[in-house]
């Protein structure tokens, strides 16, 4: 129970891996606020089933700042305090760069990088008030080490890597803490689109021979939440099998 009494919110909590990270912060105690952009059905699915009480289902679309701010607002009406921000809301647009199409690179940028920015702003502004709180921006091995056909993807994870960093040195010393989890390929509803021999050959390439699992990264996350890693900020925690070192 290493997240007991703390409230947490996750952007993009309502499937995948942000469902997978709301239902292990739940299971270690924290009341968790999953964020929705498009199916409130499916968010309150998610929070129905999490362990412990007082979990929520919140509407918070990350490319739109007034989305962002009225999501924040209930979060903390509803919670009075905000301990930790999970930017897990996340898209893909994949073309190799000819073909790419403008609005494609542009919306990935604005889903991946800007919406993690702003969500960061309204997090930020009342943690340094209470001089205490958690940021874990989810980014990918793709940001670290490229992969075809998928430049607006990397370019917008590894600006989120440089933004974790930025963002750390900023807030250090009010004792906020800023780091990042880098999957790599992980079991999902996107993964599992995948024929066999597609997912035989990303396996092949994992040193741990496997895909690692939607708790891979949550328990990653729920580490850096905790005040198991208070000395710990800056840094992107790759979760990957050993694919990149
Ligand atoms: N699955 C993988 O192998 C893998 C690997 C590396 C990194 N990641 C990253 O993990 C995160 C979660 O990915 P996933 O695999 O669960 O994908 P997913 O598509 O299942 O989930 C993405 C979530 O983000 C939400 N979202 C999309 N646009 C949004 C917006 N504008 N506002 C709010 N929410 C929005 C979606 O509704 C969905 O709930 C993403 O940031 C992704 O880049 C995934």
């Amino acid at each position: 129970m290493r997240l007991k009494g703390k409230s947490i919110l996750v952007t993009g909590g309502s499937r995948g891996i942000g469902a997978g990270i709301a239902k292990t912060l739940a299971e270690q105690g924290a009341r968790v606020a999953v964020a929705y952009a498009a199916s409130p059905e499916s968010a309150m699915k998610v929070c129905e089933n999490l362990p412990g009480q007082g979990h929520i289902a919140v509407a918070l679309n990350v490319t739109d700042a007034v989305s962002v701010q009225t999501g924040f607002d209930e979060v903390l009406k509803t919670f009075d305090r905000l301990d930790g921000l999970v930017n897990n809301a996340g898209i893909t647009r994949d073309q190799l760069i000819l073909r790419m199409k403008d609005e494609d690179f542009d919306a990935v940028i604005q889903t991946n990088l800007r919406g993690a920015y702003l969500c960061s702003k309204l997090a930020v502004k009342h943690m340094l008030k209470a001089r205490a709180g958690s940021i874990v921006n989810i980014s990918s091995v793709v940001g670290q080490m490229g992969n075809a056909g998928q430049t607006n993807y990397a370019a917008s994870k590894a600006g989120l890597e440089g933004f974790t960093r930025a963002l750390a040195l900023e807030v250090a010393s009010r004792s906020i803490r800023v780091n990042a989890v880098a999957p790599g390929f992980i079991v999902t509803e996107m993964t599992n689109a995948l024929n066999a021999q597609q997912q035989e050959a990303i396996t092949s390439r994992v040193p741990l021979g496997r895909m690692g699992a939607v708790e891979d990264i949550a328990h990653a996350v729920g580490y850096l939440l905790s005040d198991e890693s208070t000395y710990v900020t800056g840094q992107v925690l790759g979760v990957n099998g050993g694919l990149y070192m």
